[in-house]
């Protein structure tokens, strides 16, 4: 037996204004995403802003629906339209930002697991990672240089 040690690593900023200015912006369009989602039933508002290689700025939010698992989270609306409409575009930075409507979010808030999936399957496809940056509504941000920090073990098609 031996055993296997995991090192993850990531940045953590006090507050945004100490991240670069398209950092700022990229986050910016986060917040804007954020309040166009449509979640009555959480009332949990996520927004995701990517950032592709031409420069062009992709957005998503949480998309909710009464049949519950039908909704969809922001990261993964965002990046499913990058790759519907994009698919020959790298993807440079992720910037999210989540709120709750009834309570202060002021602690960064990681994507899910299945978005963590999600990402991982966008940058084994372009063989080049994906950086990403995570907030709650203001505060401290969180920046992963990689979305393998977020999730090690990561199920690629070479198992297939
Ligand atoms: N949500 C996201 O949009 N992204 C995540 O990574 C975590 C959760 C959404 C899904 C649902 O609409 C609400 O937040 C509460 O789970």
């Amino acid at each position: 037996m031996k055993k296997i040690r995991i090192e993850s690593e990531l940045e953590a900023y006090d507050d945004l204004k100490e991240l670069p200015k398209d950092i700022q912006d990229l986050m910016r369009a986060a917040f804007e995403a954020r309040d166009a989602a449509y979640a009555p039933y959480s009332k949990f508002h996520v927004g995701a802003a990517i950032q592709l290689e031409n420069g062009i700025v992709v957005k998503g939010s949480n998309q909710e629906n009464a049949a519950y698992p039908s909704g969809l989270c922001a990261e993964r609306t965002a990046i499913y339209y990058a790759g519907a409409n994009h698919a020959d575009q790298k993807i440079n930075t992720i910037a999210i930002s989540a709120k709750a409507q009834n309570k202060e979010t002021l602690t960064p808030i990681p994507p899910c697991g299945a978005c963590r999936q999600a990402i991982a399957e966008y940058e084994v496809k372009q063989d080049q990672p994906i950086v990403i940056y995570f907030m709650g509504e203001r505060g401290a941000v969180f920046k992963s240089d990689s979305l393998r920090n977020l999730l090690p073990f990561i199920f690629t098609q070479e198992y297939l």
